[in-house]
């Protein structure tokens, strides 16, 4: 059970009433852990004396629920609801055209909401008429926020950081050439209560919410305006109660003030209102854990025997759990015995090359050498982060197309999945062969899947020579039936929950 903000803030305006709520030990909810709001009121009892009136009635700065079991400082819940607010306004030059909502559509698993555009181009479209990305927006949903290292176990390749190629480190010192740059202590001005509080938030989604807006092909909009948006927006109060002090858009403070702005994105990408764990694998889950405790072990009752079988496939002889796990591991001895974590990520947040055909429709020069072009180490070209599957199938309409793998040339989990199992076209590919698949006619260059599929092959790898196909990939010995098994485990990882644009703004 969870309790909507409203109650709590229910009536309040930041003068006079506020500070009656501020003296509120805590608040009771439906009998759940108490949401402890008094450590932060010395903080803001200040503001409640502040200089501005307040325009905006708080229940509609927080117009979100609290989840249970956690206690929520003012402040954080602040910084969140901040970052919410600027996650779902459209911020951009020109004007209201595009918000990171545009590419991160929670409704389509946050990543791009247009279809035509999925089955299509597949690079989102910038707020500037005809500019265009070269890339498909991944999900902005469960990216793991650990700084990019190198030799992580268990293959000792580089891992973390987000972007496809990794270039928001999270790092003070950048660990690969063109990292992006990096969001540090420097925001907090030396105040030991904003870091215990917030330095949790720094790392690579901290880093990587500085790209967007100044992009050209994106929200192209520079930093000063984005500060100024936010000082004039309902919402500003917010940066108030988040960092204790009003948002300084002068020549002086609107760099910092913008890379607060970022870290308050990271907060909200980090909340458990993005990362709600609340798919039917999740729910399955947890009311098997609930019975049988420590004996917990798939199959799920909550699951069907499809589903089931696609559980143990996926963490046994099909071999995907290698790469998307948060817990990899060579030689899993019961699969229904693995995959109990009810963090489970899908993630190795990894690169590897699965040897994704070029996608021809993607507008500009063709190709993305991932990792390898940062590194310049030709044995990581074609690297790319090992996306979460959790939200992979989660699609606003059943007849939404949704664009899979970074350049988007798979359009469905069947097809992928079918990939997986035969990409191998060698003669060693004893998969490929028992289905007749064959290597397309290279002399064709811009194989579409649907039409690979209809005449039996697959196209050559984007990049050759650093696949992880034929080992791990690509030679499965999977049935028909169990190729759909998995397609139905992948599906059972939608969040049932989806997370709305804050009212003020709709
Ligand atoms: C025009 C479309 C577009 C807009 C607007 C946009 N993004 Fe993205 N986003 C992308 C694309 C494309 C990528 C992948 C780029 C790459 O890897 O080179 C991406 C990557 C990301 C990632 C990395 C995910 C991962 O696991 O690697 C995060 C987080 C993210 N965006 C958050 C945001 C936030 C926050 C905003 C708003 C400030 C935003 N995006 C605005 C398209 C967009
Ligand atoms: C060697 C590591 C590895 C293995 C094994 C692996 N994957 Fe992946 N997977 C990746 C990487 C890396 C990508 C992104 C590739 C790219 O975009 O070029 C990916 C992409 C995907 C995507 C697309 C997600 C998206 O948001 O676009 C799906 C779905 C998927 N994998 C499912 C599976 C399934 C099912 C299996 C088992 C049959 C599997 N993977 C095995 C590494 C792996």
């Amino acid at each position: 059970m969870t309790t909507p903000m409203n109650i709590l803030m229910s009536g309040a305006l930041l003068a006079g009433p506020l500070a009656g709520f501020l003296q509120c030990e805590s608040v009771e909810v439906d009998g759940e852990p108490n949401v402890v709001l008094d450590d932060v009121a010395d903080d803001v009892e200040a503001f409640a004396a502040a200089d501005e009136p307040a325009e905006v009635p708080l229940e509609l700065l927080f117009d979100d629920e609290v989840p249970p079991g956690r206690s929520f400082g003012l402040q954080e819940l602040s910084l969140k609801q901040l970052g919410k607010f600027v996650f779902f306004d459209k911020i951009s030059s020109p004007k209201n055209k595009q918000g990171c909502v545009s590419c991160h559509d929670p409704a389509a698993g946050w990543t791009f909401g247009v279809d035509a555009i999925n089955k299509s181009q597949v690079a989102a479209p910038g707020a500037v008429p005809g500019a265009v990305g070269s890339i498909k927006p991944p999900s902005n949903a469960y990216a793991r926020n650990m700084p990019l290292q190198l030799q992580c176990p268990p293959f000792l390749l580089p891992c973390g950081g987000v972007f496809w190629d990794g270039r928001a480190e999270g790092n003070v010192v950048p660990l690969v050439a063109g990292a992006s740059p990096h969001v540090g202590l420097e925001v907090f001005k030396s105040s030991a209560n904003l870091e215990g509080l917030f330095a949790q938030f720094l790392g690579p989604v901290a880093d990587q919410a500085l790209q967007p807006f100044p992009n050209p092909v994106e929200q192209n909009i520079g930093e000063k305006e984005v500060c100024n948006h936010v000082a004039k927006a309902p919402y500003s109060l917010l940066y108030k109660l988040a960092w204790g002090e009003k948002i300084d858009c002068s020549n002086a403070g609107f760099l910092l003030s913008f890379k607060r702005i970022a870290v308050a994105l990271a907060a909200f990408q980090s909340s458990s209102e993005v990362n709600s764990f609340s798919s039917k694998r999740d729910i399955a889950l947890a009311a098997e854990i609930k019975k049988e405790g420590a004996d917990v072990a798939f199959p799920l009752q909550g699951l069907t025997a499809q589903e089931n079988l696609g559980h143990e496939l996926f963490y046994g002889k099909a071999g995907c759990a290698l790469c998307h796990s948060n817990t990899p591991v060579f030689v899993i001895e019961d699969p229904n015995k693995a995959g109990l974590d009810p963090g489970e990520l899908y993630t190795d947040a990894a690169y590897h090359n699965i040897g994704v055909p070029r996608n021809a429709k993607i507008p500009g020069p063709l190709g993305s050498p991932g990792l390898g072009a940062r590194s310049a180490l030709p044995a990581q070209l074609g690297f790319h982060k090992t996306p979460s599957l959790r939200n992979v199938d989660k699609r606003p309409s059943k007849s939404f197309v949704k664009a899979y793998t970074h350049n988007g040339w798979f359009k469905s989990l069947e097809a992928l999945v079918h990939f997986y199992n035969t990409a191998d076209v060698s003669s060693d590919g004893a998969t490929a062969a028992k289905f007749g698949i064959t290597r397309c006619d290279p002399s064709k260059p811009d194989w579409t899947q649907a039409e690979a599929l209809a005449a039996n092959c697959w196209p050559a790898p984007e990049e050759q020579g650093t696949l992880a196909i034929g080992f791990l990939i690509g030679d499965l010995d999977l049935t028909v039936a169990e190729e759909a098994a998995i397609v139905a485990y992948l599906k059972t990882l939608s969040d049932t929950k989806t997370v709305k644009p804050p009212k003020l703004l709709k």
